[in-house]
């Protein structure tokens, strides 16, 4: 095995669930670009953790029958469910994820745009003028509005209320933590009981979203992605049921949101701290075709990557990094390592989004969506939502921090969340807000790719 610090595994995992960029970072230093940690959670115990980018390349072009990424993503079988693309592996993973990739297409998500910038302009509406709120608490209330419309199609708030409600609430209880220990046994006490409850609550709306989508018929002229879904198992010759279909929507409902959410909130916790970088955004807002904002956008999930890690669990032995390594243990490329190298990111610690303007960095050492087959599927939708987001706010109020001080980095379930939650205050409304306020004919924002 590559070296690693030698402290038991009772003090280790505590220190990657709660402390990982810290500890992973000291770690690096110690040890360089390969290493092993032990931990209590993974079947073996060891964690390789790849931080040079050839490395990276070598897990992320590997033969899926080796890497399996689903059977890491167990834990949130109970959520999720057995169809969800986040669980699967090899040849079932690879039809599920082929399914699923027309719907993320540019030029699909391009047609949310208009979605996205609406429903921003209501959400800003609903900030309060001159008292100091965590942005991080209404991203995530934006992004699941979006994400219901986008993948359900539902317009009607009296239907899409109650189910991005239930959805909320399984996901605001410590949900990995729990589901960890989920098992028949416990169902029946307190918050497991709770959790289970909220599931099928939610469960009951997204299975009464496919019945009514069934029955509509007319698929093909729906742009969601739920009738995409019903169209491309149809075409595939699946008898699908609901569950699967289900278990898909489940899947994009909880991957989409608070990752994006959370992108969200730190590129205004950077942007609010620099300046320039802001009033470079602000002078492109009038520009649909302005790269700054894109620039923004990379550089913020660079510089803050929501998730720090990726994982891979061997199926079978494998070489990686010139190791030996046996089936079973867990290989982590790490996004939070590469991009906080200097040798790929010249003053990595810096938030400097010109550097997206010079250029691509070199392969394998940006990766916040991860890579190779499992690339997050939702990318480019991520980045177009961002970009759109954050074009909207702007022209709509002037923010500024509520304290200047840069806040911390938390460690929160698998994200990374600014410690406040990216506290803001409104200080001006630049435009009327709510429905019906944007002119006609404004320009659409640049589409990020
Ligand atoms: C800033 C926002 C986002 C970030 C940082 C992010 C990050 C990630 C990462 C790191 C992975 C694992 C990749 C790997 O193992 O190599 C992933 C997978 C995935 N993401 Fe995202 N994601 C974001 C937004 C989204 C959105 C908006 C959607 C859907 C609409 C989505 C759907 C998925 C799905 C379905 C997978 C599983 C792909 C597979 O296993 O084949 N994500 N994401």
């Amino acid at each position: 095995m590559p070296p690693g610090p030698p402290l038991p595994k009772a003090v280790q995992t505590p220190l990657q669930w709660l402390a990982r960029p810290w500890w992973m970072a000291a770690v690096r230093r110690r040890y360089g670009n390969v290493f092993t940690l032990r931990d209590q959670i993974s079947d073996t115990g060891d964690l390789v953790v790849l931080a040079d980018p050839a490395d990276v390349k070598t897990v992320f072009t590997g033969s899926p029958e080796v890497f399996h990424a689903g059977e890491g993503n167990a834990v949130l079988g109970p959520l999720v469910g057995p169809h969800s693309v986040l669980l699967l592996d090899e040849e079932e993973h690879l039809r599920e994820r082929k399914l699923q990739l027309p719907a993320f297409h540019g030029e699909r998500i391009a047609q949310s745009i208009d979605l996205m910038r609406e429903a921003t302009e209501r959400e800003v509406g609903t900030w309060p003028l001159g008292t100091p709120f965590r942005l991080l608490s209404r991203t995530q209330a934006l992004t699941l509005d979006i994400i219901v419309r986008v993948v359900l199609g539902v317009d009607d708030a009296r239907r899409a209320d109650p189910l991005k409600h239930a959805l909320r609430t399984v996901l605001e209880i410590r949900t990995p933590h729990l589901l960890m220990w989920l098992h028949p046994g416990l169902a029946r006490i307190g918050p497991w009981k709770r959790l289970r409850q909220d599931i099928a609550r939610a469960d009951a709306l997204l299975y009464a979203e496919i019945a009514h989508r069934r029955a509509e018929g007319g698929l093909e002229d729906r742009p969601d992605v739920l009738s995409m879904l019903l169209l491309a198992h149809a075409a595939a010759g699946d008898d699908v049921d609901d569950a699967w279909v289900r278990d898909e929507l489940m899947t994009l409902l909880v991957a989409g949101h608070e990752t994006t959410a959370t992108g969200l909130a730190w590129a205004f916790e950077r942007l609010l701290r620099h300046p320039q970088a802001l009033e470079r955004v602000r002078a492109g807002l009038g520009d649909p075709r302005d790269p700054y904002v894109d620039a923004v956008v990379k550089e913020t999930l660079r510089v803050r990557p929501v998730i720090y890690n990726v994982a891979r669990v061997l199926a079978q032995p494998a070489t990686v990094a010139g190791y030996d390594l046996p089936a079973g243990t867990v290989v982590l490329p790490s996004i939070g390592l590469l991009h906080s190298d200097d040798a790929h990111f010249p003053q990595a610690a810096a938030f400097r989004p010109e550097r997206w303007l010079d250029g691509s960095p070199e392969p394998y050492t940006w990766i916040p969506f991860g890579g190779g087959v499992r690339r997050c599927l939702g990318a480019t939708f991520a980045l177009t939502e961002m970009a759109v987001v954050i074009r909207t706010v702007l022209q709509q109020v002037d923010l500024r921090a509520a304290d200047p001080a840069a806040e911390r980095t938390k460690v929160h379930h698998i994200t990374l969340i600014p410690a406040k939650g990216a506290s803001v205050v409104v200080e001006r409304r630049r435009r009327p807000t709510g429905p019906g306020a944007r002119r006609a004919g404004a320009p659409a924002p640049a589409l990020a790719t």
